[in-house]
């Protein structure tokens, strides 16, 4: 199976270590939407796409990335995130996805070290995460989509 991470981290990447973790578990390589050709994503047999969020939404260079993509019919997707808070708004992102020919398979999401205001007045919400236990978590899941692909 060939699959392939795109992801936006740029608070503290907090994301990005989510993604390698999954990288791992799926021998996929981890790219930034600016390093992908929305055209290549086609030759993938599934495809994660994650990134922290901001003002309750996914980071705009992702979805930006996701509406560029070509319609013409992909492989499995996931999606993930990390958060200062629970209750990861995954819909959007999702139905996006749907709509250029991906099948969603899963998603991902874990707290992470927050910095935005009023938490940075304070230190920052989460500090150290996301940890071991959230790194295994992600390794897990992405363990768990690699297994459901060749069964398929
Ligand atoms: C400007 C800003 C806005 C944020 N908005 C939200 C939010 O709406 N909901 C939330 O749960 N976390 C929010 N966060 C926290 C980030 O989602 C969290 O720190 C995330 O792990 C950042 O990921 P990254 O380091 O991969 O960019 C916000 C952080 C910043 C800096």
């Amino acid at each position: 199976m060939k699959a392939l991470i795109v992801c936006t981290s740029v608070s503290h990447g907090n994301t990005r270590r989510i993604a390698d973790a999954m990288g791992r578990a799926l021998r996929a390589r981890v790219v930034d939407p600016g390093q992908v050709d929305p055209e290549e994503l086609s030759g993938f047999d599934l495809v994660g796409f994650g990134s922290g969020i901001y003002l309750r939404r996914f980071h705009p260079r992702l979805r930006r990335f996701v509406r560029a993509l070509p319609a013409d019919g992909h492989g499995r997707a996931f999606v993930f995130a990390t958060s200062g808070l629970p209750g990861v708004p995954f819909r959007p992102l999702e139905r996006a996805l749907g709509q250029k020919g991906f099948r969603v398979d899963g998603a991902f999401s874990c707290r992470a070290f927050d910095t935005f205001l009023p938490f940075r007045l304070v230190g920052g919400l989460h500090k150290g995460l996301p940890g071991p236990a959230d790194l295994d978590a992600a390794h897990a899941f992405a363990e768990r989509l690699a297994r459901r692909s060749t069964k398929a």
